[in-house]
């Protein structure tokens, strides 16, 4: 590494947070019953601090942007800061630094209680030995400023960041600046006010900072449950707020992700092979999952994404294990070549009542065939999930499916969340 402190600027670098932001402005020219300006006036407001974008880009005299400022201020710090995203490849980079034993730091233009906690909703603050931005006092309001606290002093540091407010900052306090092409500024206004080094995207940094990208280990995460426990929803719903989170992801499902996959679940779930033997359905899944696991898990997983898989290989042992009564053992002797040693890290078990769970299979239309097995495989499925619980407290985490989509969503993400932030600082530490 050539620096031993990098400082970020956090909006247009460390996040996506353009969304939010115009929604904001959007919300305060409205109270204000001033007229929406075109997208391109809106997205200079992407950068600068909002009262100077006010009086400049819109002509509001010093109240009008002040009282403006206070209205965004009212959903943004509530609600709106949530719809941004981290860059993709950001929260590699920082582990990257991190085990290189670099301070890493933010210095924003955004009030520092609010830029603390859009580091802490994206569970970030594992990374980050100080962040600063404009405080209640007004301190800070400069560039320079920030960047100064927020480096302790040292200036064997480089700037990386996206408008010309860091530019002018890192020069002003005597260090250089990579400017970051992914964000909001353009390429002509880094050249107007000379950045050092231009980066195009987040994977361009490292070469630009001297920094060696190693390759990081994937995680594998598998969502199981009972038909009719909203697992799919769920599945989806987790794999997107990952993506917004910063990770790789690759959502994928069982039976089937893979095209070869796809067609042997169409064999397994056609009500028309009704005579198939609970032995056959066995190896149909495993097949399956063969395929699955060699042409989509595992070379994700070497390429350090997160697999999010709508079921795995629990499914074989509660399903035709439990349900079909084959018997774990067997099932999993059938299964261990297929999953050859791919095992998830962490699993949701999405835990429903028998009863609830029927109700509202009844109610989603047609059965496939598994679906149409009779209320007592079922309920054979469900207790061979719970004893899969019993057995493995530190990989499957239970979750009440009873409750509403969003609760449930909530506690899924928290505890894959808790489990990847842990994963995280184990690798920064190497
Ligand atoms: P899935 O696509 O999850 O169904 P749904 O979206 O309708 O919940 O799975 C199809 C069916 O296959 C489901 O009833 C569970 C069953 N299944 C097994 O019996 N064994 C397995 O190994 C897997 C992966 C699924």
């Amino acid at each position: 590494m050539k620096y031993k402190a990098v400082v970020f600027d956090l909006d247009g670098t460390i996040t996506e947070s353009g969304k939010g932001i115009l929604h904001g402005v959007r919300y305060a020219l409205e109270k204000l019953e001033i007229a929406e300006p075109d997208t391109e006036t809106l997205k200079k407001f992407l950068g600068p601090p909002l009262a100077v974008s006010f009086r400049k880009f819109l002509n509001l005299t010093h109240e009008q942007a002040l009282l403006g400022t206070n209205y965004y201020r009212e959903k943004y710090n509530t609600e709106y800061f949530k719809e941004s995203a981290v860059y993709q490849g950001i929260r590699s980079l920082l582990i990257n630094l991190k085990r290189e034993g670099a301070y890493i730091a933010i210095a924003t233009g955004k009030p520092m209680g609010i830029a603390r906690e859009v580091i802490k909703h994206f569970r970030l603050e594992h990374f980050f030995d100080e962040i600063i931005g404009p405080d209640e006092n007004n301190y800070y309001d400069e560039k320079k400023e920030a960047i100064k606290a927020a480096l302790n002093g040292e200036k064997d540091a480089v700037m990386i960041g996206d408008r010309y407010t860091d530019i002018l900052g890192a020069q002003q306090y005597g260090i250089p600046v990579i400017a970051v092409k992914y964000g909001y500024g353009t390429e002509e206004e880094f050249r107007q006010y000379g950045a050092d080094f231009i980066a195009e995207d987040v994977d361009s940094l490292y070469s630009l900072l001297g920094l060696e990208k190693k390759s990081l280990p994937g995680y594998f995460v598998s969502i199981e449950g009972n038909d009719g426990c909203g697992k799919s929803t769920q599945h989806k719903l987790l794999s997107q707020k990952l993506e917004e989170f910063g990770f790789d992801v690759l959502a994928t499902r069982e039976p089937g992700g893979t095209p070869l996959s796809e067609k042997i679940r169409g064999l397994i779930l056609d009500t028309q092979n009704s005579s198939m033997f609970p032995i056959t359905e066995s190896y149909l899944f495993a097949a399956a999952r063969a395929q699955h696991v060699r042409e989509k898990i595992e070379p994700a997983l070497k390429q350090g994404q997160l697999v999010v898989s709508d079921r795995f290989v629990d499914s074989s042992i509660a399903y035709q294990g439990g349900g079909q009564e084959l018997g774990k053992d067997l099932v999993q002797k059938i299964n261990a070549p297929a999953v050859d040693g791919n095992m998830p890290d962490t699993t949701i078990y999405l835990d429903l009542s028998y009863d609830e769970a029927l109700n509202r299979r009844t109610s989603a239309g047609q059965a496939d065939r598994i679906e149409q097995y009779n209320s007592l495989f079922h309920k054979r499925t469900q207790e061979a999930f719970i004893e899969l619980l019993k057995e493995n407290p530190d990989r499957i985490f239970r979750v009440d499916a009873s409750k509403d989509k969003n609760t449930i969503s909530e506690a899924v993400f928290d505890a894959v969340m808790d489990r990847l932030i842990l994963k995280e600082k184990e690798l920064c530490r190497l």
